[in-house]
C-alpha cells in the first residue's frame, strides 16, 4: 500500500480526486490538508470533511495548512467553481467531523519525519504554499519524501488563469519556485494531460449509472464546473485535473511523460507562474520532474468510473 498525504483546495476536481484516492486499495490516505487555492481555507477544509465523511472515511484527520500564497496577492476561482468551491450539490448540512487544531504545515513536517525515509508520497491538489513552508521551515524533509505527484503547470497548453500560466502555480509561484528547486522526484500532471481527460456527456452517464451517492455528487459537482469550461473552451466536456494524479499512482502506464527541468517564473508580471519546461533539452538545466504529457483518456475514466462505484 502507498501512504500518501493529499494537500488540496477543493475544489470539484479535487473532491473527484479525493473519492478516487479512497476508493483505491493500493492508496492508504494519511491525511488530507486543506490550503486556500480555489476559494478560501475556511471553505477548503469544510470543504475536505464533507467530502471524507459523504465517502464514509470521517477518521481520516483534516488539517487547514496555510491561508494565503508566500507573496503574491491572493487569487481565487470561485468564477468556475461557485462561491462554495463545490456547487452543484446540496451543501446546507455542515460537516460533524471535526478540523484537527494543529497547523497543516507543522503536521506535515511531523508527519514526513516520523515515517520511514521514502515511505511517505504527497499528492498536492492546489497551490503549492504548504510544501513551500515545510521545506523552508524543515530542509531536513527533502529527502525523506517518496515523491511528489502534483497537478499543476503547462507546456503546450499555457495558461487558464493568465495567458501563460496555470492556476495552482500561478495562484503561489513562489511556493513552486521552492518545491521545483527542492531535489524532491516530482511527477508533475499539467494542462497538457488533462485537457486530454474531458468529462464528455457519455462519460459523465456512465458514473451517473453507478448509482451510488458519490458518483451521483461527482456528477452534480462535475456538471457545475463545466457550465463555465464548456463556454471557455468550446469542448464537449470540461478539463477533469486533479484526479489525473490519483490515477498515475494507480495505473502510471495509462501516461507518458519525460523527464526534464521545469523552472518556474517568478518575476515577469506578464508571464508570472509560468511553468518553463525544456522538453526538448535545449539548456544544461537539469531534469528535476517526469513532466507528464500523454494518457490514455478512456482508460482514466474507465478506471475513475469503476472504482467510484466502490464507494457508497
Ligand atoms: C487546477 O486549478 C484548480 O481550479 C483545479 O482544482 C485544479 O487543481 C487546474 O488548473
Ligand atoms: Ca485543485
Amino acid at each position: 500500500k502507498r501512504k500518501i498525504i493529499i494537500d488540496t483546495d477543493p475544489g470539484q476536481d479535487d473532491a473527484v480526486a479525493l473519492f478516487l484516492a479512497l476508493a483505491s486499495p493500493e492508496i492508504e490516505v494519511q491525511a488530507v490538508i486543506a490550503v486556500a487555492g480555489n476559494v478560501p481555507l475556511a471553505r477548503t477544509g469544510e470543504n475536505a470533511r464533507r467530502i471524507l465523511e459523504m465517502a464514509g472515511f470521517p477518521h481520516i484527520p483534516v488539517f487547514c495548512g496555510a491561508p494565503r500564497p508566500l507573496q503574491t496577492i491572493q487569487t481565487t476561482a470561485e468564477h468556475v467553481h461557485g462561491p462554495t468551491g463545490l456547487d452543484g450539490i446540496d451543501l446546507s448540512v455542515p460537516p460533524a467531523m471535526p478540523l484537527q487544531t494543529r497547523n497543516g504545515v507543522m503536521y506535515l513536517i511531523e508527519a514526513v519525519r516520523n515515517a520511514e525515509p521514502g515511505e511517505l508520497t504527497l499528492v498536492m491538489l492546489g497551490p503549492l504554499t504548504d510544501l513551500a513552508l515545510a521545506l523552508t521551515l524543515a530542509p531536513d524533509i527533502a529527502e525523506r519524501i517518496c515523491e511528489v505527484v502534483l497537478m499543476g503547470g503547462a507546456w503546450s497548453e499555457l495558461g487558464n488563469i493568465t495567458p501563460a500560466a496555470e492556476f495552482n502555480i500561478y495562484a503561489d509561484p513562489h511556493a513552486a519556485d521552492i518545491v521545483f528547486s527542492a531535489g524532491i522526484p516530482l511527477v508533475v500532471l499539467p494542462l497538457d494531460v488533462t485537457h486530454q481527460c474531458l468529462t464528455l456527456p457519455e462519460r459523465l452517464a456512465a458514473l451517473r449509472a453507478n448509482g451510488n451517492r458519490c458518483s451521483d455528487a461527482a456528477v452534480d459537482m462535475l456538471s457545475f464546473s463545466e457550465r463555465f469550461d464548456l463556454a471557455k473552451y468550446g469542448w464537449k466536456g470540461a478539463p477533469l485535473h486533479d484526479p489525473c494524479t490519483i490515477a498515475w499512482l494507480l495505473q502510471p502506464d495509462i501516461f507518458g511523460g519525460r523527464h526534464v527541468n521545469v523552472s518556474i517564473e517568478t518575476e515577469s508580471s506578464l508571464s508570472l507562474g509560468m511553468t518553463v519546461v525544456d522538453w526538448w533539452k535545449v539548456t544544461d538545466r537539469k531534469p528535476n520532474a517526469l513532466f507528464i504529457r500523454d494518457v490514455k483518456a478512456d482508460a482514466f475514466f474507465e478506471l475513475l468510473t469503476t472504482r467510484l462505484a466502490t464507494l457508497p
